[in-house]
C-alpha cells in the first residue's frame, strides 16, 4: 500500500516547517559560545519573573490533569478586555488554534485566503484539511487587502491577516480594514492574527477586539509567546462572538493547555512592569537597528513587531552562515521568495549591538 493511498489527500505535499533553528542545533556543528538568537522573534528579556516563581509553586501538582476550559485565565483575560468568558477559548498555542480555526470551520475543496509571504501555519493548517490556500502577494511589504476582496468567492471561507504581518512587520491600517470587513459576504470569517500587537505603536492600529465586541464575523489571535516570554510554554488563545467560539470548543482537544502555562500565563498577565519593560526594549531596539542598519545603507521595512526584515543585498544563505560564525542566529528571507532578505528579531540592546558589530564586520562597512 503507497503512504498516498493510506493519509488524508495532501498532506504528504506539505511543506515541513521549518523554524529558526535552534541553539541547540547550531552547538552542534559550531560548538558551544554566547550564542544570540534572533531567528524566532522570541523575548529576548526572558519571561516574567513572577511566571516563573508561579510556575515553581506549581510544579508538584503535574500528577494531576489540568483543568480543562483554562477558567482561572480566561477570567483574568474577560476582565482584561471587558468580554464574556464566551468569547475566549484558550489553547496550546496560537498554532494550535490556527488548526482548529481550520478544522472548525473549513470543508473540503473551501478556499482560505492569505498573504503572500505570511506566517506559513495558516496553508500548511488549511492543506492538512483538504482546503485550497488562494495567495495574494504583499504590496509593498503589506497586504493587498483590494486583491484580497477580489479574490473572495462563494468558496472562501477564511482571511488570515496577519496584523502586524510575519515576516515583514507591516500593518494593516484601521482606514483599511474598515471596509474590507463590511464589503465581506457574511459566509468568510476574518482572522487576525495580532501576536505582535503589543509592539505596535502605530495609532493607525485597529483592535481586532473592537471588532468582536461589534459582533463581527472576525476571530482574534493573541499569543503568551512574545511580549510575555513563555514562548516554551505554549499558549494562546482565540476571541471571537460566543457562537464564532463555540465552534473551535468542538474540536478543542479535551486537555490542551498544562498546568505550568496555565498558571505562567496568569502570573505574566498581571506582571504589567514585565511586559512594559518588554515592550520598552522592542520599541527603543527597533528605532536603534533601523537607523543602524539605514547607516550602513541597508533597507529595512518598517516593521511594527519585534523583529525587522532586512535587505542585506547579499546572498542571504551566505550572509546567515557569517552570522553563525559570529554567534549569531537570523532567519534567512529565502524561504519567503527573498534571497537577499533576512528576518532579524530584536533583542536586547547588548544583542543588537552585537549583531550590528558582526555585521558591519562582516560586509566591511
Ligand atoms: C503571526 C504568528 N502567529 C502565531 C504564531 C504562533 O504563536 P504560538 O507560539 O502561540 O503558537 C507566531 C509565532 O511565531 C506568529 O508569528
Amino acid at each position: 500500500m503507497k503512504l498516498e493511498d493510506l493519509t488524508r489527500k495532501g498532506i504528504l505535499k506539505i511543506p515541513p516547517y521549518l523554524p529558526g533553528k535552534p541553539i541547540e542545533e547550531v552547538e552542534k556543528e559550531f560548538g558551544k559560545k554566547r550564542w544570540v538568537k534572533l531567528a524566532s522573534n522570541e523575548n529576548l528579556l526572558g519571561p516574567s519573573p513572577e511566571a516563573v516563581k508561579a510556575i515553581k509553586k506549581e510544579l508538584p501538582k503535574i500528577y494531576l490533569y489540568p483543568e480543562s476550559p483554562c477558567t482561572l485565565l480566561k477570567q483574568s483575560l474577560a476582565q482584561k478586555f471587558s468580554l464574556s468568558e464566551e468569547s475566549i477559548v484558550i489553547s496550546n498555542g496560537a498554532d494550535n488554534l490556527i488548526l482548529m480555526i481550520v478544522c472548525a470551520f473549513v470543508n473540503e475543496g473551501e478556499e482560505v485566503i492569505i498573504a503572500d509571504p505570511t506566517f506559513p501555519v495558516y496553508s500548511n493548517a488549511t492543506q492538512i484539511m483538504g482546503g485550497k490556500t488562494v495567495r495574494v502577494r504583499l504590496k509593498n511589504y503589506t497586504h493587498d487587502l483590494e486583491r484580497m476582496e477580489k479574490k473572495v468567492t462563494r468558496k472562501t471561507k477564511l482571511i488570515f491577516i496577519c496584523n502586524p504581518n510575519n515576516p515583514t512587520g507591516t500593518i494593516v491600517s484601521k482606514k483599511a480594514l474598515d471596509p474590507f470587513l463590511s464589503n465581506l459576504p457574511s459566509r468568510a470569517i476574518v482572522i487576525l492574527d495580532e501576536a505582535y500587537r503589543e509592539f505596535v505603536d502605530d495609532p493607525d492600529f485597529p483592535d481586532g477586539i473592537d471588532y468582536v465586541k461589534e459582533g463581527r464575523q472576525v476571530i482574534v489571535l493573541r499569543t503568551f509567546s512574545k511580549v510575555y516570554g513563555l514562548a516554551g510554554l505554549r499558549i494562546g488563545y482565540a476571541l471571537g462572538t460566543k457562537e464564532l467560539i463555540h465552534c473551535l470548543n468542538q474540536v478543542r482537544d479535551p486537555f490542551p493547555v498544562h498546568r505550568l502555562a496555565q498558571v505562567g500565563a496568569i502570573a505574566a498577565l498581571s506582571d504589567e512592569r514585565h511586559a512594559k519593560r518588554s515592550v520598552q526594549m522592542v520599541q527603543e531596539g527597533r528605532r536603534y537597528l533601523s537607523s543602524e542598519l539605514e547607516k550602513m545603507g541597508l533597507n529595512c521595512v518598517p516593521s511594527q513587531a519585534n523583529f525587522l526584515f532586512v535587505d542585506f543585498k547579499e546572498d542571504i544563505e551566505n550572509l546567515f552562515q557569517n552570522l553563525l560564525r559570529e554567534g549569531i542566529i537570523i532567519r534567512p528571507g529565502k524561504i519567503w521568495g527573498y534571497p537577499t532578505c533576512g528576518r532579524v528579531t530584536i533583542g536586547r540592546m547588548e544583542d543588537n549591538k552585537r549583531f550590528i558589530r558582526a555585521l558591519r564586520k562582516i560586509l566591511r562597512r
